[in-house]
């Protein structure tokens, strides 16, 4: 990205979620519906958005409980992958995160999204477990019917 460029991560308000659930659609493998991302912002879970020049590029839905918090979904958008925007995302998370009570984060990942857990791997999660025909579709979506494994990765704080 060009040094005139300015990134920054924000928290992300209820009038935000039409534009970040607009980011993804119609990847069933890793999209959330407004409807979904509502849902979950209403029952308290948090997000962060990543902007480039003010626009908003990707988010980073998250909820705590107790003294730990789980990752739901991170999302940048297609024409803005490859970008360190990610990266820069869950940095921001964890900055967040280290002001808090928090002392361990979760998430799980599909088996076959290499990209997101070379990031993960890179931000230094690592794998806890895993969780056998976690996940009702494939990446490939809806058409494949095979279930797929999820890598649970965690990151001490
Ligand atoms: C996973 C995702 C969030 C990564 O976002 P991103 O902004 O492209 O990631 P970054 O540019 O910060 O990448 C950081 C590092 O991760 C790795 N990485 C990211 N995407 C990769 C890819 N497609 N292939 C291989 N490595 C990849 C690289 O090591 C990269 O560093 P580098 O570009 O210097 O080599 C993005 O691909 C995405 O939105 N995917 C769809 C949604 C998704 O799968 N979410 C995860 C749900 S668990």
């Amino acid at each position: 990205m060009s040094g005139n460029t300015a990134v920054d991560v924000a928290e992300a308000l209820f009038q935000d979620l039409p534009a970040l659930s607009s980011l993804e659609t119609g990847v069933i493998a890793t999209s959330w519906s407004l409807d979904a991302l509502s849902q979950s912002y209403s029952n308290g879970c948090q997000i962060l958005k990543v902007l480039v020049n003010g626009e908003s590029c990707g988010y980073c839905l998250f909820r705590n409980v107790g003294d730990e918090t789980e990752i739901l979904n991170i999302v940048i958008v297609k024409s803005r992958r490859r970008q360190g925007l990610g990266r820069t995302l869950l940095l921001g998370l964890i900055e967040k995160l280290q002001c808090s009570s928090c002392k361990k984060i979760w998430l799980e990942v599909r088996k076959s999204n290499m990209a997101a857990q070379k990031l993960y791997d890179i931000m230094g999660f690592k794998q806890a477990g895993i969780r056998k025909n976690y996940y009702r579709f494939g990446i490939t979506g809806a058409g494949n019917s095979n279930r797929e494994d999820a890598l649970v990765l965690s990151k001490d704080l």
